[in-house]
C-alpha cells in the first residue's frame, strides 16, 4: 500500500507510505485519492489528517516517473490537490522531516497545516530545471508573501519549518507542533478542533499582491538573469510568481502549467534530472548488495604530507575523523601541517569557518615519522611519490604494521592498483582512491576496484565518500582509470587541431563557449604541461603506433610548463590566472605546421567542439565495453564533477544521447577521413556503433 488508511476515533488518518521519501508516483496519488473518498464516505469521520510514514512527509513528485506516461496518468497531482480542496471534511496536513516539491504543493492544497519543527521545506524543482507544477508558484506566494516565496522558488533551497513559521503574517502553518515526536498526537487534536469549522479555508482564496509589483519583478528578473546563465527555469519562476501576484488564481495556474510543460522538455531540465539520478546511481555497485556489512572507520592514517596528502587529510578532519600523517622527514611534516593551517586560516578569514571549528579540526590531526604509530588506524591512504618502487616500499611496510581488517588505499593516479595490492599479503583490503587536486575542494573521487578488492571494502569506501562529501564513482583498473583515460584522447585532438590550423586560444574559446569551465590548453597550463609530457614519453615507448601531435613537446622543451613557470600555452602575470596569448607560441605552432608540410585551414567552432567532445564519447564507450565503468551515467558524473563538463549538458554520454548516437557516429566517420587525424581512433567503438544502429542511447 502506498497510502495507508486508518480511523482514530472520528478522525481519519491517511499516511503516505512509499519509501524512501514518499514520492508522489501514480500508485501513491491513487492511494491518496481513494483514501480521501473512503473518509468522506464514512459518516463517523469528522476530519482527515494527511501525513507521511518514515523519513519524510513527501519528497515531491516521483522523479523516476518523469517523462513516462505514468507521470500524468490520472489522478495526477493537480487532480489529487483539487480533490482535497473540495473535500467537504477538513483535511489537515501533518508535516515532518522533509516536505518538498509536490509534497509541499499537496500540503498547500490542504485546508490546514501543522508542522513539526526541524522539517526541511522547499520547492526544489528549479534544481531539476523546472518550476513547481502543481500550484506551488500560485499558492506559496499567497501563503507566505510574494518575496519569501519567490526566493524559495528561485533558489530551490530548503528552509526549516520553524524559520518559516516566524515570517510575519504567514499562512503556511496554522500550528507548529512542539516536537516531531508529538506531531501525530497534536495533529489529531488540531483536526478535532477544526472538525466543525466552515467554510473551510483554502490557500487559493488568500490575497496575493506586491506593493511595488512592477519594479519588484523587474528587479527580480535582472537578479535571476545574472545568476542563471544557461538555465531557463529561474527566469520562468519569476514569470509564474508574477502571474500569481497579478492574475486570478485559475489564470495563474494556467501560466504555471504551460511553463512547467515547456520546461520539462528542455535539454537543461533533462540534464539536471539525469544528474540527480546519476549521482545516486553512482553510489550503487551492481554486485555489492546495499546491505553489505561495513567496516568501521573511526581513524585514518595518511602517508605523505604533500599536495594530495594534505588535501585528503582535510576532508577527514572536516568530517570529524582523526588523522595521523606520516612522512619520511620532520620538515616535510611541518610543511604539510603549515599548508593545512594556511588553508583553514584562509577559510576563517573569509568567514567560511569559525575559529573554534578550525581549532577543533586541527586538534584531530597528529603527525609521525614512525609506521608503528599507525597500526591501529582503521584505514590508511597513501599519497607518496608516483613511483612504483616507492609505493612498493610503503605498502610492504603497511602490510607489516596495520591491524587486520584495516583498509589500505592508494591515491595513485596512473599506477596499477592490482600490482600495488600484490605488494601485500592482503590484496582484498587494497583499493584505489583517486582524489582530484585540490583534494579538499574537488568533489570527484574515483574508487578504483582491484581484481581482489573485497566487497565490504567497496561498500565501506562508498559510504565514507558520502561522509566526506565526495561524489564517488567506481572505476576498474586501467591506465588513467575513467577520467584520465578519456582526457588523453581529448588532449590528442587538441594537438591535431593546432597542427591543422587552430591557435590554442581558438580551441579554448570554442569549447568554453560550449560550456566547459576551461579549454584543453588553459587546463594544461593549470595542471602543468610537464605531466602530459611525461605520460607521452611513456606512450611513445608503449604504443609506438599511436599518433600524437608533437607541438606540446616543443612547448615543454622551451620550459613552458604552464602557470607554475609563468608561461605555457599562454603567458601569466605573477599572482593572476588570466591567460594571455603569446605570439611566440603561435609562431612556434606555425613553424611546426610548416615543417610538417601542412597548409592550415579554417576550422569551425562546431568541428572543434565535436572532435573534442566525441573523442571523450568514443573512449568512454570503450571504457564501458571493457567493464571499467559499469554504467554510462557514472562516466557523466566523472566529467561533471572532475573535469568541468557543463552541468546543463548533463555529461558527455547524456550529451551524445541528446545529439543522437546516429549523428555522433556519422561525425566520427567524417573525422576518420581526415588524413591529419587518427582514422583508427575514430572507428566508432563497437558498443557505440551497435547502440546507434539500434536507435538506442547510452543512458
Ligand atoms: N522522487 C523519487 N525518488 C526520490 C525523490 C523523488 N522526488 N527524492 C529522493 N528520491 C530517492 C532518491 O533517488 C534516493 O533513492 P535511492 O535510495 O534508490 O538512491 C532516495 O530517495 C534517497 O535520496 P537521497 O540520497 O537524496 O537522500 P537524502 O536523505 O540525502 O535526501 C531528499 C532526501 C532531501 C528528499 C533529497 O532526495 C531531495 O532533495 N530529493 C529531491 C526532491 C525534489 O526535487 N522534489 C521535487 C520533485 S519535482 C516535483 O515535485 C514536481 C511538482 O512540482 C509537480
Ligand atoms: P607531492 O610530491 O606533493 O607529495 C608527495 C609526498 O610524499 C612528499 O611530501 C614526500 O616527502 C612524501 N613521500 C615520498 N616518499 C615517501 C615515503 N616513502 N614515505 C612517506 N612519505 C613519502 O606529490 P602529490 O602531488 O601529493 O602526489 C602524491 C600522489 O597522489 C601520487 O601518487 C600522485 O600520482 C597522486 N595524485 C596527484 C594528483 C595531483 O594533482 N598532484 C592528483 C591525483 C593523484
Amino acid at each position: 500500500m502506498t497510502a495507508e488508511y486508518k480511523v482514530h476515533g472520528d478522525i481519519a488518518i491517511i499516511t503516505l507510505n512509499n519509501p524512501p521519501v514518499n514520492g508522489l508516483g501514480h500508485a501513491t496519488r491513487l492511494g491518496i485519492a481513494e483514501a480521501l473518498e473512503q473518509a468522506n464516505a464514512d459518516a463517523s469521520v469528522k476530519a482527515i489528517v494527511l501525513t507521511g510514514a518514515g523519513k519524510a512527509f513527501s519528497g515531491g513528485a516521483d522523479i523516476k516517473e518523469f517523462g513516462s506516461p505514468k507521470a500524468m496518468q490520472e489522478p495526477n497531482l493537480l487532480s489529487v490537490i483539487l480533490a482535497i480542496e473540495s473535500s467537504p471534511k477538513p483535511v489537515v496536513a501533518a508535516i515532518h522531516s522533509v516536505c518538498m516539491g509536490g509534497g509541499l504543493e499537496l500540503a498547500l492544497g490542504c485546508h490546514y497545516r501543522i508542522s513539526a519543527p526541524g522539517c526541511s521545506v522547499a520547492l526544489p524543482e528549479v534544481k531539476l530545471g523546472l518550476l513547481p507544477g502543481a500550484g506551488g508558484t500560485q499558492r506559496l506566494p499567497r501563503a507566505l508573501g510574494v518575496e519569501p516565496a519567490l526566493n524559495m522558488i528561485v533558489s530551490g533551497e530548503a528552509i526549516k519549518s520553524e524559520m518559516l513559521a516566524m515570517i510575519p503574517g504567514q499562512k503556511l502553518f496554522d500550528k507548529m507542533a512542539s516536537s516531531a515526536a508529538s506531531l501525530a498526537e497534536e495533529a489529531l487534536a488540531f483536526a478535532q478542533s477544526v472538525a466543525a469549522a466552515r467554510p473551510l479555508p483554502l490557500v487559493r482564496n488568500l490575497p496575493c499582491k506586491h506593493p511595488q509589483g512592477d519594479a519588484y519583478f523587474q528587479f527580480a528578473r535582472n537578479m535571476v538573469k545574472g545568476m542563471s546563465k544557461n538555465f531557463p527555469a529561474p527566469g520562468k519562476c519569476v514569470d509564474a510568481v508574477e502571474a500569481a501576484a497579478t492574475k486570478k488564481f485559475d489564470d495563474g495556474m494556467t501560466v504555471e502549467r504551460e511553463i512547467f510543460i515547456n520546461l520539462m522538455w528542455t535539454p537543461e531540465s533533462k540534464a539536471l534530472r539525469h544528474i540527480f539520478l546519476a549521482e545516486r546511481a553512482a553510489s550503487k555497485i551492481p554486485d555489492v548488495p546495499s546491505d553489505t556489512p561495513l567496516r568501521d572507520i573511526k581513524s585514518l592514517a595518511v602517508i605523505g604530507a604533500g599536495t594530495m596528502g594534505g588535501g585528503i587529510s582535510m576532508n577527514f578532519l572536516n568530517a570529524g575523523i582523526p588523522v595521523t600523517m606520516l612522512e619520511m622527514k620532520q620538515d616535510a611534516l611541518d610543511r604539510g601541517v603549515a599548508t593545512i593551517r594556511k588553508n583553514y586560516e584562509a577559510q576563517v578569514k573569509k568567514g567560511k569557518l569559525k575559529q573554534d571549528k578550525y581549532e577543533q579540526r586541527m586538534s584531530l590531526l597528529k603527525t609521525t615519522l614512525s609506521y608503528d604509530d599507525l597500526k591501529d588506524a582503521d584505514m590508511v591512504i597513501e599519497a607518496v611519490f608516483e613511483e612504483i618502487g616507492v609505493k612498493e616500499a610503503v605498502f610492504k611496510e603497511l602490510d607489516r604494521v596495520m591491524k587486520p581488517g584495516s583498509i589500505l588505499a592508494s591515491n595513485t593516479s596512473t599506477l596499477d592498483v592490482d600490482k600495488i595490492a600484490s605488494f601485500t599479503k592482503r590484496p582484498q583490503d587494497v583499493v584505489g582512491l583517486h582524489f582530484f587536486s585540490p583534494a579538499n575542494v574537488m568533489r570527484l573521487l574515483e574508487v578504483v576496484r582491484g581484481a581482489k578488492t573485497a566487497k565490504d571494502v567497496m561498500a565501506t569506501v562508498m559510504v565514507l565518500a558520502k561522509k566526506i562529501k565526495k561524489t564517488a564513482v567506481v572505476s576498474g583498473v586501467c591506465d588513467g582509470f575513467i577520467g584520465n583515460r578519456m582526457i588523453e584522447q581529448y588532449g590528442r585532438q587538441g594537438g591535431f587541431l593546432l597542427d591543422e590550423g587552430c591557435t590554442p586560444a581558438q580551441v579554448d574559446k570554442a569549447i568554453e563557449k560550449f560550456g566547459f569551465a576551461m579549454g584543453p590548453f588553459r587546463m594544461g597550463d593549470l595542471a602543468g604541461n610537464d605531466i602530459g609530457w611525461a605520460i607521452r614519453k611513456r606512450r611513445y615507448q608503449e604504443k609506438p603506433d599511436m599518433k600524437y601531435s608533437k607541438t606540446a613537446d616543443l612547448l615543454c622543451e622551451k620550459g613552458r610548463y604552464g602557470q607554475k613557470t609563468g608561461a605555457g600555452w599562454y603567458d601569466y602575470v605573477p599572482g593572476k590566472r588570466d591567460a594571455i596569448p603569446n605570439a611566440e607560441v603561435v609562431a612556434m605552432i606555425e613553424a611546426h605546421r610548416k615543417a610538417l608540410g601542412i597548409t592550415p585551414r579554417k576550422i569551425s567552432d562546431e568541428e572543434i567542439v565535436q572532435r573534442l567532445v566525441y573523442s571523450l564519447v568514443n573512449e568512454a564507450a570503450r571504457i564501458l565495453e571493457d567493464g571499467i565503468a559499469s554504467k554510462a551515467s557514472d562516466i557523466d558524473m566523472v566529467y561533471l564533477m572532475g573535469y568541468g563538463f557543463p552541468i546543463y549538458r548533463g555529461g558527455p554520454m547524456n550529451y551524445a544521447d541528446q545529439v543522437g548516437l546516429f549523428n555522433v557516429v556519422q561525425a566520427m566517420k567524417r573525422f576518420a577521413k581526415n588524413p591529419l587525424d587518427d582514422a583508427k581512433f575514430w572507428q566508432p567503438a563497437p558498443l557505440l556503433a551497435k547502440l546507434a544502429a539500434e536507435g538506442k542511447t547510452f543512458n
